[in-house]
């Protein structure tokens, strides 16, 4: 039987979003970011609060990268969303990280991360119920590591972290369940 448990955040897994941006003097800034989601083929969407250094960044420079955080790196991306860089001007530097700069955007590149999608800022929605940054993406880089010979991503390969609402945790994605637009085909034919 099913208990009430009142409003929650009740999506899971989240992802766990590493958005990099550029600062005044081109500091780099890294935050973490679990609201946020695909919202068309080349559109992403990430629910900030407003108070955010990397918005301000965002909308000084028009520009930010998006990376997927992976185990290997847990550390540093739950540091990415404790400190602010409003506060700390050696954020990035303390992480241990490497940075370069994107050729595609005005953003950085953080180097030890997998795979990251190189994004223009498109719109800002600001309406009662949803503040949101869209950004346009014009590419997206992967380490040949995780890019199969058929030249996609390997989601296997990239022990990508998933963020726990319920409990403030992290998981890692365990192996395939199954195929997508596939695996229910048999019960579209039952009467
Ligand atoms: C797991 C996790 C997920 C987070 N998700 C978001 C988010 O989706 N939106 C947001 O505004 N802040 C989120 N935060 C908080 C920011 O990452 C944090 O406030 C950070 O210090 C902002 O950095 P900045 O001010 O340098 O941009 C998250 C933090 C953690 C640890």
């Amino acid at each position: 039987m099913k208990k009430d448990l009142g409003t929650l955040t009740a999506v899971f897994p989240m992802p766990v979003l590493m958005i990099g941006t550029y600062g005044e003097n081109d500091e780099v800034d890294v935050m973490n970011c679990a609201w946020g989601q695909i919202c068309d083929d080349d559109k992403i969407v990430l629910f900030l609060a407003r108070d955010r250094k990397t918005l301000a960044n965002m909308k000084k420079h028009n520009s930010f990268t998006v990376s997927i955080a992976d185990r290997a790196h847990l550390k540093e991306a739950d540091y990415f969303g404790m400190v602010s860089g409003n506060r700390s001007r050696d954020k990035f530097a303390k992480s241990g990280m490497h940075a370069s700069p994107s050729d595609k955007v005005h953003a950085p590149l953080i180097e030890e991360f997998p795979v990251v999608m190189e994004c223009i800022l498109a719109e800002i929605i600001d309406s009662e119920h949803l503040f949101g940054i869209v950004g346009t993406i014009v590419n997206v880089k992967a380490e040949e590591s995780v890019i199969t010979r058929d030249g996609k991503i390997d989601a296997g390969k990239l022990n990508a972290l998933m963020f726990d609402p319920f409990d403030n945790s992290y998981y890692t994605v365990g192996e395939k369940a199954g195929k997508a637009f596939h695996d229910g085909a048999s019960l579209i034919q039952k009467q």
